[in-house]
């Protein structure tokens, strides 16, 4: 058997101490199927004395984890520290440069920096991996970069980040409003120190923009990406889409058009019986098209000690098996700059409208509809609440242009009471 692979990880929360675990637990069964044997030289985190119930006392402490990155005993550095920046990014810079693989969970550090990153190690003849970056125990970088490697990708699609999901399926399973859920994930510490990184859909963009490099062979580009979180999702949108066949999700959506790379991440209509639309709680789902393959679905826990633990320990495995790939599928420098397109695939709509109650203010809307193109598929008048009249609309397939368009028609009505919903229905 060859030398022990030996590793170096700075980071000691949850999966920190699960990646422990699967090591010490798992050693003969790593060794067996690695040809080598897995330890870890080093740790590094905030607070040396804490709790995290794995026994440390056979590995080194370093405070810095830029000193962790570089020793000498250390041939892979693991980070799982986080951050788009700061220690993060300086320590596998370090690493890298000290000619040691990297591998990361850190999404908004790959999604920010992952093309310098990837040059510099392609550079440095070291691997960098990020399988536990992006949904979490589902192995989907390797599937994109190997399973599916002789494929054009034609679309992904996903729910990427569990805590929007629990969010919008716990609103509905429990009718309860989004702040009222939204206190209750906070009490359950599902929601990220920035909560923003979730329910602004920030998080599930990172994850998406990484899988859309791969994809369609693009240098990462979050800011190429269009955005909007689940803030603005009313139980009562939940509960009409429920009534009109379909559920409510945060949707992940890249695709290559002609006029470049359309990447959008945004709340989306499924079908209530499509695989994305049967998905509950903190569970992802990642949907892939492929040319030839056609389209797979991936599903399985997006967080977690145990399932981001995995996705490490498999980048790990392939290191120590001398496997090595390009960061993003194909080298870094032959990766072209995302030309980003603004979302203009045309689809149907889901348009909630709360409309004053007086004569002909239906027909001021329809109107507005039909001049912006848009024509209606199926449409709902509930009753009466505050003197408003909340309308459902469903669209036969228009462009996103043309519901704009539509919308600042009807907003120019004056008569609406709140502010219109629009959401696009995905078939799926
Ligand atoms: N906050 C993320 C989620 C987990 O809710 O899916 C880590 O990306």
């Amino acid at each position: 058997m060859t030398s022990p692979l030996r590793l170096g990880i700075a980071g000691l929360g949850t999966v920190g101490a699960g990646v422990i675990k699967i090591v010490q637990e798992h050693g003969a069964l790593l060794a067996a199927r690695s040809g080598r044997e897995i330890t870890i030289s080093a740790v590094s985190a905030r607070s040396r004395g804490k709790d995290r119930g794995v026994d440390l006392s056979d590995y080194s402490w370093e405070d810095d984890p830029v000193a962790l990155a570089k020793r000498d005993d250390v041939d892979v550095f693991v980070e799982l520290m986080g951050g788009e920046d700061g220690p993060a990014k300086a320590a596998s810079e370090a690493a890298i440069a000290a000619g040691k693989h990297v591998i990361t969970a850190n999404k908004a550090m790959l999604a920010h920096h992952g093309q310098t990153l990837a040059l510099a190690a392609e550079a440095k003849g070291v691997n960098l991996r990020f399988e536990a970056a992006v949904a979490g125990g589902i192995p989907v970088i390797k599937t994109l970069t190997e399973g599916l490697a002789a494929n054009r990708i034609t679309r992904i699609m996903g729910v990427m980040n569990g805590t929007c999901n629990y969010i919008l399926t716990r609103m509905e399973n429990a009718g309860l409003p989004y702040d009222e859920v939204f206190e209750e994930a906070n009490q359950l510490g599902f929601l990220e120190a920035d909560p923003n990184l979730d329910v602004g859909g920030i998080d599930a963009a990172h994850k998406l923009v990484l899988l859309s490099s791969i994809a369609f062979g693009t240098q990462v580009d979050f800011s190429g990406a269009q955005l909007e979180g689940i803030g603005l999702i009313s139980i009562d949108d939940i509960m009409a889409a429920k009534d009109m066949g379909y559920r409510i999700k945060l949707l992940g959506l890249a695709n290559m058009t002609g006029s470049g790379l359309e990447q959008t991440m945004q709340p989306c209509l499924v079908p209530y019986n499509s695989p994305l639309g049967q998905l509950e709680g903190g569970t992802n789902m990642v949907v892939i098209e492929g040319d030839a393959v056609g389209q797979i679905v991936l599903r399985g826990a997006g967080a977690g000690e145990g399932p981001t633990a995995s996705a490490v320990m498999g980048d790990v495995m392939d290191i120590a098996r001398g496997i090595s790939l390009a960061v993003f599928g194909q080298p870094a420098k032959t990766l072209t700059p995302a030309k980003a397109a603004k979302s203009n695939t045309p689809s149907a709509y889901y348009i909630r409208l709360s409309l004053k109650d007086a004569t002909g203010v239906m027909a001021k809307v329809t109107t507005a509809l039909a001049d912006a193109g848009v024509s209606i598929d199926r449409m709902r008048q509930k009753e009466h609440q505050d003197d408003a009249a909340p309308v459902l609309i469903v669209t036969h397939e228009v462009t996103p242009a043309a519901i704009e368009a539509a919308l600042t028609a009807i907003k120019a009505t004056g008569d609406l009471a709140s502010t219109p919903i629009a959401l696009k229905i995905v078939e799926v």
